[in-house]
């Protein structure tokens, strides 16, 4: 280890490269301390100088201009926080190319360009460490890639989108309007530039195709499994689950089931009672299941800018020590072992949560029961609370009566059948509400 001062950049001084610059700038003794040798600020790259920033750098060190680091000798790291695909991926890529290891927080990137990333680091003979990319300040990566080796992990079930859990949980303890609580977890930072990507379940799901490939050495694609986000939920759908004894999560999950892998990102009905169902706000939780271990559980802030910093640090000091270029050469070879065939997803198996809005007159119940049946749905119990009686004056109007069904066990491929009936049927109004159970 050399004791020369690593010299760094930060690429992206925004909510998350501020905090990283907060640290080395407030806190030079302790990181030297850790890293067993200075680290010294050279440059951090934005777009736009004349942006207010919450940090006063030293005179030169803010730039518009990737060159000064590329271009620089002297630069060993490049600490990367810009977000999306692209420029991000380029910017990477140049990064590497120039000879400097890499540590990024982008999962985006991570998830849908790892493999060629990993392999420009490796021709290049360069490190890239991603601890930030997933579950923000949780060392989720590190307890895969070093702490749980000796494990074949067995089940990973996770929340890990902060602005998603936030949402959910305003909107269940307050009541409040989905967009309102939106624009908070924007406001404090939880929210990517463009928040599509947290409430509609892909930054969960780039997040799960991470932490898949480092638990069963399988390389996965965002298209080879169901995907969906709380953004068509309704407060009715977090009341009734509490009716019934469960809390919405979204839920990502990815379980070795007879040598297969059964992945899915969707608002799932968790047991109250359960660790997971009790994890508020921007935090996240794993649950990892390991052969040798048992189940282990980590939980903390999964965004923000601190949180992620934290976990930006953690690599840069790996960097400094010599820690991450092991890691990354051990997983990179676990990346090209022997993978799990993912279970397609009409055959993964669940109990089910199901709303209906139907109008109130006779037979409606029984249409949507034979329906099930003749789908081969079994139901376990039903909430249809009453409606008020219509008097003369609004006889002729429409009444409409949500119809809460929680079935046993079955497909998702059955329950899809099914809906292409229960889509036909007159009396139902939108939306039709499905939610797996994890029991
Ligand atoms: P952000 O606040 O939007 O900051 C992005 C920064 O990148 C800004 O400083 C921006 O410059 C700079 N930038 C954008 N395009 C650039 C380009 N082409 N060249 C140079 N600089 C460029 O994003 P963030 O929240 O810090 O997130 C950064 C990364 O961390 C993302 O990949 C995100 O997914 C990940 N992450 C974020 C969190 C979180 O809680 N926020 C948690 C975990 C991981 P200007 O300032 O001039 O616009
Ligand atoms: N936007 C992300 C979230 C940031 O809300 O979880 C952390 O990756």
């Amino acid at each position: 280890m050399s004791d020369s001062p690593l010299r760094v950049a930060i690429v992206g001084l925004g909510t998350v490269g501020t905090g990283v610059a907060r640290v080395l700038c407030e806190h030079p003794d302790r990181m030297t301390n850790r890293a067993g040798r200075p680290i010294e600020l050279r440059r951090a790259v934005v777009r736009d100088l004349s942006k207010p920033r919450d940090i006063e750098l030293p005179a030169g060190v803010l730039t518009t201009d990737l060159d000064k680091v590329i271009r620089d000798p002297e630069i060993d790291l490049a600490v990367h926080l810009v977000g999306g695909l692209h420029p991000a991926k380029e910017i990477l890529l140049a990064l590497l190319d120039a000879g400097k290891d890499v540590v990024t927080a982008n999962k985006a990137i991570m998830c849908e360009f790892g493999a060629e990333l990993f392999e420009r680091a490796r021709e290049k003979k360069r490190t890239i460490a991603f601890e930030a990319a997933v579950a923000g300040g949780i060392p989720i990566i590190a307890t895969l890639s070093q702490s749980l080796q000796a494990n074949q992990i067995t089940a990973i079930e996770a929340i890990l989108n902060g602005t998603s859990n936030f949402i959910l949980t305003e909107m269940l303890a307050c009541g409040r309007p989905f967009a309102d609580v939106l624009r908070q977890a924007q406001a404090l930072g939880y929210a990517e530039a463009d928040p599509t990507m947290d409430i509609d379940g892909t930054d969960t799901a780039q997040k799960l195709v991470l932490l898949t490939q480092l638990a069963f050495g399988t390389t996965v694609s965002l298209s080879q499994f169901t995907r969906q986000g709380i953004d068509a939920l309704e407060l009715a759908d977090l009341y009734y689950a509490g009716e019934l004894g469960y809390t919405v999560k979204l839920l990502a999950l990815a379980k070795l089931q007879n040598q297969k892998l059964e992945m899915h990102v969707q608002p799932t009905l968790v047991r109250s009672d359960r660790p997971l169902a009790k994890v508020d706000g921007p935090h996240n939780m794993i649950s990892l299941v390991g052969d040798v271990v048992g189940q282990t559980w980590y939980a903390g802030p999964g965004a923000g800018q601190m949180p992620t910093a934290s976990a930006v640090l953690a690599d840069v000091i790996d960097m400094a020590i010599g820690r991450a270029q092991l890691t990354f050469e051990r997983m990179t070879q676990q990346y090209l072992s022997e993978p799990f065939p993912v279970q397609p997803a009409e055959e993964i198996a669940s109990r089910y949560y199901l709303r209906f809005n139907a109008v109130d007159r006779p037979h409606v119940f029984a249409d949507i029961t034979h329906i099930l049946g003749k789908h081969g749905i079994s139901l376990a119990s039903v909430i249809q609370h009453e409606a008020p009686e219509l008097d003369e004056n609004h006889a002729s109007s429409e009444s409409i009566v949500p119809l809460v069904v929680m079935t046993h066990r079955t497909t998702a491929g059955r329950l899809q059948a099914a809906d292409g009936e229960l889509a036909e049927l007159e009396a139902l109004r939108q939306p039709r509400v499905y939610m797996p159970v994890a029991d």
